[in-house]
């Protein structure tokens, strides 16, 4: 057989190695960003996937959707510079390698599709934010590596306490199993200024929990520094400002912020709340500021959402109004957007950046009762509070230290 051009010792740093060249049948490793996860992930896979042939790999991110737009192309790109791929099937996500292996990209919330395969390994990246990860493991993951005997890689960076904690846990006393927590700058691709200056963008549970890989409590709110009356905005609108509209598609009742910024700060102002589809909202903004200027920031479904008669698309009727939309071609990750989300709301030096209308009594009751669920992530089970969050928090990351794209506003 061919060798692999790629040796670990060359290509994985230190504690990369650590963990690949560990013999467990099942790993455990949560590391801070950037620490290199993906890329050991991948690694590992093509590395295992090439040492036994004509067998099949599962490689798993929480969401298709995630599989498609981060572990798609590393994948692509390390098989076909390591010359061993031998198809690449762009729809299914699936690499056949020469050796008859077959790596496929899987998203955890489409369990369905993982089930009736025989595997002889795994890695699920970003395993702390999967959705019922209890059921993916156990029920699908677990029973599909039985008769190969196959391993898994569970990497993530924590979540809070949830059930990758457990496995971390767990791990460090089974047979078979070994877990590793690894801070962002043991994986030596953020050097030690950028994390100091993360620190003062974040709030420090979240730094802690991103950069030191640290499990903290998630288990209380999701917005822990709001204080109604330090983030009490006693801005208004005026008449040339423009408005900041933030929508969240794909929901009952399409709730609408409306924000203006005031220098590095975002006030979210007002909040239409109840209208029956997109038409619907953009009708009651219309009626409600007919004369201002608007742009506007959405969830990255938008493009495809079709939530209104016609067959137009969410962005495409707002378009139609003459308006901008500024939305990203993906979306922030859930985490990424909380903490960006509570690093406005107040930083690690104790800057407050986001404000709100304190009488939009379902902005403060969102932003005083949202809560996590058992698996560290907004929990979906209130009316309204995850509509109203999502809503807002799509338009703050644009404005927020971690947001990438800078858009201009006129300003007062
Ligand atoms: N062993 C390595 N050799 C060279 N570059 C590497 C290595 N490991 C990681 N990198 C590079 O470091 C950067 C971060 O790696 P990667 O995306 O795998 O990190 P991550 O922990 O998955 O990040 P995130 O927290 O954003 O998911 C990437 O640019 C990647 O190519
Ligand atoms: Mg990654």
């Amino acid at each position: 057989m061919k060798k692999l051009r790629f040796e670990s010792a060359k290509v994985l740093n230190v504690h990369q190695n650590t963990i690949f060249n560990d013999e467990s049948r099942f790993k455990v490793a949560g590391c801070g960003r950037r620490f290199g996860k993906s890329y050991l992930a991948t690694f590992i896979i093509i590395t295992k996937a090439w040492e036994k042939p004509n067998s099949n790999f599962f490689f798993v991110a929480p969401t298709f959707a995630q599989a498609r737009q981060i572990l798609w192309e590393i994948l692509k790109d390390k098989t076909r510079n390591a010359r061993i791929a031998k198809k690449v099937n762009e729809s299914r996500l699936e690499v056949t390698l020469l050796n008859g292996s077959r790596i496929f990209l899987k998203g955890a919330d489409r369990p369905d599709t993982m089930r009736g395969v025989s595997l002889s390994g795994c890695v699920i990246d970003e395993f702390a934010t999967v959705r019922e990860p209890e059921t993916v493991w156990q029920q699908v993951l677990r029973p599909a590596l039985s008769d190969q005997k196959g391993w898994c890689l569970f990497i993530s960076s924590p979540a809070g306490r949830n059930y990758f904690y457990d496995l971390y846990n767990e791990a460090k006393v089974r047979d078979g199993w070994n877990s590793w927590q690894f801070t962002t700058l043991d994986g030596g691709y953020v050097d030690n200024e950028e994390i100091e200056s993360a620190k003062h963008d974040l709030d420090e549970r979240s730094f802690r929990q991103e950069y030191l890989a640290q499990f903290e409590t998630f288990d209380g709110l999701v917005v822990p520094n709001f204080d109604r009356e330090l983030n009490r905005s006693y801005e208004e609108i005026q008449d040339d400002d423009t408005l900041i509209c933030s929508f969240d598609f794909n929901v009952n009742k399409n709730p609408l912020g409306i924000h203006v910024k005031r220098g590095k700060e975002i006030h979210l102002l007002d909040l239409i709340y109840g209208s029956f589809n997109t038409d619907d909202a953009m009708e009651a903004l219309e009626s409600r500021y007919p004369n201002h200027n608007k742009i506007f920031h959405t969830d990255a479904s938008g493009i495809a959402n079709k939530s209104s008669a016609g067959g137009k698309t969410d962005i495409s009727i707002i378009k139609s109004y003459g308006y901008k939309v500024f939305n990203l071609r993906k979306n922030p990750s859930i985490i990424d957007r909380v903490n960006s989300f509570n690093s406005m709301v107040c930083s690690t030096d104790k800057t407050r950046r986001y404000f709100v209308n304190i009488n939009l009594k379902r902005v403060v009751d969102t932003l005083e009762k949202h809560i996590f669920d058992e698996n560290g992530l907004p929990s979906k089970k209130h009316e309204y509070f995850d509509d109203v969050f999502d809503s807002t928090s799509y338009c703050v990351w644009h404005y927020s230290p971690m947001g990438s794209v800078k858009i201009k506003t006129r300003q007062r």
